[in-house]
């Protein structure tokens, strides 16, 4: 395995990802399918490199399971309760909760015989802990490597319950293992801590699953208390569904933060047993991040003008497996930072930390280690892009975190050039977890779409300009606003003096009014003869009050139209990948087969209140009344256009459902 991807930087994100469902949760899944009695359908379910290990072992065991990798599901039979072969070999690979669940579920079976093997890497991870306490139960163990260690020959005769002390202090998967296998015990099981436990999360997510699926799991303090099986909900087949995976989750919540733009995470608000969910909170409260809960999806984006402290000092401990996205990433913060409480991590995939810190190195002024934590200190900007070659490589150790969590890091333009500056080694790693990493990595960038065309109608006041202006500055989209073109073209009638009952007039005038564009920020603007009319002179009460009756004449409408069609090649031109029109009949006539058709709606008294409050005198009734009874484009919600009733929102929360829109489409 000697591939590299060079990771090709952008300039924000618009991601809308769905992570895969969580490898955590699908292995515990499966293991308490396999106690629990009847027959289980995981939905939802992660097909990874890990999570068909697990697959595979039970099927190895005797179990029956039928995985449909299109639906994502998993159906498996219990065989209630009882391991069906006696005998089996069984290779758990890298998989550290396939290697100490299965483990443990193994030392259920009357006089059993499996032999467990596993890749090298694994040969090193800790579980003597939980050898220890099986053995205190009867199994035992023929070492066919270092004492100790897999790989392994384990003779079993159940599991008697009682007592039973663990010492989990280097994984808590060996708990978590030993926890859900006392199920099948033959009396109640009395699982004692001899030492504290790390990421006490997977803890609470495995003890919060066994509640799931029916038993119970009593906590006091170190002691847990297990119930029989006997109790479990053997009648009708169970559906069970899988979380998305929070930990994955993070690389996108990482992402707008070196990017800009913003991420949705879909689903997001369904990751209840992750503790890595957390790691959303911890960044915003370090003011890295801001977000918006939309429905049940996430949206993250980057906050701007945050004032940081010199340094930063994070306590990662129960959300360790985030803390590479966010180690990753600390080259390009503008703070020294320090993570802290990631001893176990050294003995995960890899030396979590050492190989972390290795890598980091290669990229920032300072890095140092302690057992248990990471101190960075990052190079400027400047001094960054001045210190580093061309591209440098980021080796991953086999460990699909270190590889999407530097995959984040690439792609910041830190030159602003798009060329790439870090290559990751052996990318496939990622498939531990996450399959199609790069893929979705890769959907989050801005040339990764077509020019998309936004269309926001609405009547007066229902906020359509403020919301398309705010989502437009996200997302990098040009903004137009078809609003001030009637404006500006009503303004230049006026000026002739023309009167909006004289269509010859108008045809005439209309013959004598040069319009263009003109680019501030990211709005295109209208110019008329060449200049832009200022706001002042067409947004006042003069023009809303003969602003609609211009625009009811067909003449002028079609005067506009081509020019507002025109508006998509002028955003290609100037490099935007997206433009929002707002106007009454843009996802009707302008565009009618634009990406995404919104309709703003309002109460009557809302809008009159907003517009009260911007100081403008504006019959709105009047001109709704006008704009929706003309002949040519009255202004209607356009058929199966998305609409959003915004008389109860705030602008904010009218900005997050668009943007999801947006994103989603
Ligand atoms: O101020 P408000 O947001 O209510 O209106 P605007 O978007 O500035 O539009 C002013 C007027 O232009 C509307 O009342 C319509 O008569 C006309 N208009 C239109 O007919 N079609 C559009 N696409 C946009 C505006």
């Amino acid at each position: 395995m000697n591939s590299e991807i060079s990771v090709k930087p952008f300039v924000k994100c618009r991601a809308s990802i769905t992570p895969p469902g969580s490898k955590s949760i699908t292995n515990r899944a499966m293991m308490l399918s396999a106690l629990a009695g009847g027959r289980t359908l995981l939905k939802d379910v992660l097909f990874s490199r890990d999570t068909n290990i697990m697959a595979d072992c039970l099927q190895k065991l005797g179990y029956m399971l039928k995985l449909d990798r299109n639906e994502n599901t998993i159906e498996i039979d219990s065989a209630y309760g009882s391991i069906p072969n006696s005998e089996a070999e069984i290779n758990v690979g890298n998989a550290g909760t396939a290697a100490r669940f299965v483990t443990a579920l193994v030392a259920l079976r009357k006089k059993g015989k499996f032999k467990l093997t596993s890749d090298k890497a694994m040969h090193a991870r800790p579980i003597k802990g939980l050898i220890d306490a099986l053995k205190s139960q009867g199994a035992t163990f023929e070492f066919l490597g270092e004492e100790n260690h897999l790989p392994f020959v384990i003779r079993t005769n159940g599991l008697n319950g009682g007592d039973i002390l663990i010492d989990a202090g280097e994984s808590s998967q060996m708990l978590s293992g030993l926890l859900m296998a006392s199920v099948g015990a033959e009396s109640p099981m009395n699982v004692k801590l001899s030492s504290g436990t790390v990421s006490k999360p997977f803890v609470n997510m495995t003890i919060e699953m066994m509640k799931q699926f029916g038993f119970s799991c009593e906590v006091d303090g170190t002691n847990y208390k297990v119930d029989l099986r006997a109790k479990r909900r053997a009648d009708s087949p169970r559906i069970y569904s899988i979380e998305p995976d929070a930990t994955a989750a993070s690389y996108f919540v990482a992402l707008p933060i070196v990017v800009g733009g913003v991420s949705e995470i879909v689903n997001f608000g369904s990751c209840k047993l992750q503790g890595d969910s957390a790691f959303v909170e911890v960044l915003e409260s370090i003011g890295l991040i801001k977000t918006q809960h939309c429905g049940n999806n996430l949206l993250v984006y980057a906050s701007e003008n945050t004032v940081f402290p010199e340094t930063v000092e994070v306590d990662f401990n129960d959300i360790s497996d985030t803390f590479l996205t966010l180690a990753s990433i600390s080259m390009l913060l503008p703070f020294k930072l320090k993570i802290k409480g990631i001893a176990h991590t050294r003995a995960q995939e890899t030396d979590r930390v050492g190989a972390v810190a290795c890598q980091l190195r290669k990229f920032c002024a300072s890095v140092e280690e302690t057992e248990d934590s990471i101190s960075i200190i990052p190079y400027t900007r400047e001094e960054l892009v001045k210190k580093l070659p061309s591209e440098t490589l980021v080796n991953t150790y086999d460990d699909h975190r270190i590889a999407m969590s530097f995959a984040i890091a690439g792609c910041a333009d830190i030159r602003g050039d798009g060329k790439p500056w870090i290559k990751i080694e052996n990318p496939e790693c990622v498939s531990k977890t996450w399959v199609d990493f790069f893929e979705v990595l890769y959907t989050a960038r801005k040339d990764s779409k077509k020019f998309r065309v936004i269309a926001v109608d609405g009547g007066a006041a229902v906020g359509k300009s403020s919301v398309s202006r705010e989502c437009s500055r996200v997302l990098d989209y040009m903004h137009v606003d078809t609003g001030a073109h009637y404006r500006t073209i009503a303004y230049g009638l006026l000026e002739q003096g023309v009167d909006a009952s004289d269509k010859n007039a108008i045809i005439q005038a209309l013959k004598n009014l040069k319009i263009g564009t003109a680019l501030e920020g990211n709005s295109a603007k209208i110019t008329l003869n060449g200049n832009l009319v200022p706001d002042s002179e067409i947004r006042n009460e003069r023009i809303n009050l003969k602003v609609a009756e211009f625009a009811a004449v067909a003449e002028v409408r079609d005067f506009l139209k081509n020019y507002q069609r025109s508006m998509a090649d002028f955003g290609k031109e100037n490099h935007f990948n997206g433009m929002i029109m707002e106007g009454r009949d843009i996802g009707s006539v302008i565009f009618p087969d634009a990406d995404v058709r919104i309709f703003l709606d309002a109460d009557e008294e809302t809008r009159a209140k907003r517009r009260a409050k911007e100081g403008i005198s504006d019959s709105i009734k009047k001109r709704d009344e006008l704009d929706k009874n003309r002949k040519t484009a009255p202004l209607k919600q356009p058929e199966g256009a998305d609409l959003i009733d915004t008389s109860h929102l705030t602008k904010e929360q009218v900005v997050q459902k668009t943007l999801s829109l947006i994103l989603e489409s």
